[in-house]
């Protein structure tokens, strides 16, 4: 399918989608999130896709932010709607069905940064810089950054990075616990490659099912302990975990079908 405002590629598996606004270090304008929307619908049921590696075009910036430009005269509801329609695609990314990676690549600011934090966990390059620099513009974060820099991060230094509107670059971000590795840029994607390719091999209802495992524990209404429950119980139905646990027997490697 052709976007205007991403690329996709499919390759062994695994799905790439690339925010590609270079010039406006890939600015997120309001159909460029819908478009990242739909190219997550498109590979939701398709089984041979395992994972989805998020990134940005270019070498500067993974996204620099909401598009300042496109919201620069909007009033109150259509900031709402603005925050509702974006914030809807973010909680698809959260709760997708299978795992979705951020290779941020430079810039990660504002909507960028909230972005990167709605993917399963982050990827750095060295030369990545992360902030919510929204108060700057007489604006807060409109996609959940409030929300989930706090349990990435932790309450005080959210308060900090929110309220000064500083940047960190890839190592503090490490420290922080906001990416999980940070590598050079040239390996930027081996590396979300070869962790998916890990992945890749684990049973995919099992992969589902630790997504809404940890998610659940977010969600104010759902207990977390009754969701693994429920989930734990529902694998042991699974032909995977028939194929896993004889594989185990067997002492052979176990061959997922995803059902
Ligand atoms: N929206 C629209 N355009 C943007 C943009 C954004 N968030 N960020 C950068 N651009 C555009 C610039 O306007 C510029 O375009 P032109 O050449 O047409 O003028 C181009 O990208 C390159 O940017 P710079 O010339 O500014 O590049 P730089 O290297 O000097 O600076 C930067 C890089 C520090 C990231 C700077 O671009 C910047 O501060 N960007 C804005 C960051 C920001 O405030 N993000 C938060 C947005 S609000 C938000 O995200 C709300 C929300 O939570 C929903």
């Amino acid at each position: 399918m052709a976007y205007e405002f991403i690329l996709t590629n499919i390759d062994a598996g695994i799905l790439t989608i690339t925010l590609n606004r270079e010039k406006q270090l890939n600015a997120l304008n309001a159909q460029l999130i819908q478009e990242i929307g739909e190219a997550l619908e498109n590979v939701r049921n398709d089984k041979s896709v395992k994972g989805i590696i998020l990134t940005g075009s270019g070498k500067k910036a993974f996204a620099a932010g909401a598009d300042i430009k496109e919201f620069s005269a909007f009033g109150l509801e259509e900031g709402k709607n603005l925050a509702v329609s974006g914030g809807n695609i973010f909680n698809k990314i959260e709760q997708f069905n299978k795992p979705v990676i951020a290779a941020v690549n430079g810039f990660a600011l504002g909507g960028g940064c909230e972005l990167t934090m709605a993917c399963h966990f982050r990827i750095a390059s060295e030369n990545a810089k992360f902030g919510q620099p929204e108060v700057n513009l007489g604006l807060i974060p409109g996609y959940a950054g409030t929300q989930r820099l706090i349990q990435l991060i932790g309450k005080g230094k959210a308060m900090e990075l929110l309220m000064t509107g500083d940047m960190i670059d890839a190592n503090e971000a490490h420290q922080l616990g906001l990416v999980n590795h940070v590598v050079p840029q040239e390996t930027l994607l081996e590396k979300c490659t070869s962790i998916l390719n890990k992945i890749g091999k684990k049973g995919p209802l099992a992969i589902e099912k630790v997504i809404d495992s940890v998610n659940a524990y977010f969600d104010k209404g759902r207990n977390g302990f009754e969701a693994e429950i429920d989930n734990f119980a529902f694998l042991f139905e699974t032909k995977d975990f028939k194929e896993g646990t004889t594989a185990f027997m067997e002492k052979r490697k176990a061959d997922f079908k995803g059902e």
